[in-house]
């Protein structure tokens, strides 16, 4: 097996073929998925979220990022990850960000690296992509820009915000990005975004139209008691079989019905005789 190359990407637009990713943050979700013939992997800073406890994206650092990365791409070696850029390592001055970026790849051993926005992250996705760095860009709701912007909300519902997002997406693509993330957005504005852009668009929350879609692990399989966004779909339920068993398992400890003397090691007699004579 190979990893597939931000052309084969390409490629798969042209032939509508649709790019499945998923996140993950760990060695087995990692295996999971990739045996599972996902396209795409995507370390994504939700992990503050769904693995760490947090309530927003914001708390999570490049370092947090790197140690979660190289733990999914141990377990997914053949399959092409991208890494979200945390908040507040991509807005400084841009030669410090591609030196963070250098090191995001060099230690994780990502495909791409993904930041929210336009404006003036285009100049970030052009000092990267020059780099040699493949960048993943991010329109619609930009969960990093939920304090300023007051929460999650859908985005590019009136015709000027439309406008703009159209205009930001053939911006992202001008500055080199490889793909494009569209987050919660109207799905005709989806439909708009692909069929003008050469580049993937992979939709959340944002209709059928994208090349690709991308979800939460932990929404689509439901594992975890965090808050689910309403466009997510139940493919299983883990959370009620973790539940589930943690339960039947401190049960089993307290009424003594685990462990028994199948689930132990035994002595030999004479060894035994040793000891107590
Ligand atoms: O962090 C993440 O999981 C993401 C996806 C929702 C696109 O950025
Ligand atoms: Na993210």
């Amino acid at each position: 097996k190979i990893v597939k190359s931000t052309t084969d990407f390409i490629k798969m637009k042209e032939k509508q073929e649709k790019i499945v990713m998923i996140t993950a943050y760990d060695y087995p979700a990692a295996k999971f998925s990739e045996e599972a013939g996902v396209d795409m992997i995507l370390v994504g800073d939700s992990l503050g979220m769904v693995v760490l406890g947090y309530d927003s994206t914001m708390p999570v650092t490049v370092e947090d990022m790197i140690h979660h990365s190289k733990a999914v791409r141990r377990g997914a070696k053949d399959t092409f990850i991208v890494v979200d850029m945390p908040f507040g390592s991509y807005h400084g001055d841009v030669n410090e960000t591609l030196k963070t970026a250098v090191k995001m790849m060099q230690e994780t051993g990502a495909n791409a690296l993904k930041v929210e926005g336009a404006g003036e992250v285009l100049e970030v996705i052009k000092k990267l992509t020059n780099a040699g760095i493949p960048v993943v860009a991010h329109l619609g709701l930009q969960p990093q820009q939920s304090g300023v912007l007051g929460g999650y909300k859908v985005q590019g519902k009136t015709a000027e915000q439309a406008e703009q997002l159209l205009k930001e997406a053939k911006e992202v693509e001008a500055a080199g990005a490889c793909a494009v993330v569209l987050e919660c957005i109207p799905h005709q504005l989806t439909e708009a975004v692909t069929t003008q852009l050469t580049i993937p668009t992979i939709g959340i929350g944002a209709g059928p139209e994208a090349d690709g879609q991308v979800l939460v692990f932990h929404d689509l399989l439901r594992f975890g008691n965090h808050h689910i966004p309403k466009f997510v779909e139940s493919f299983a339920f883990v959370g009620d079989e973790v539940e589930r068993g943690i339960k039947a398992y401190t049960k089993a400890v307290k009424c003594n019905a685990f462990p028994t003397l199948q689930h132990s090691f035994t002595m030999k007699e004479e060894e035994l005789l040793q000891i107590y004579g």
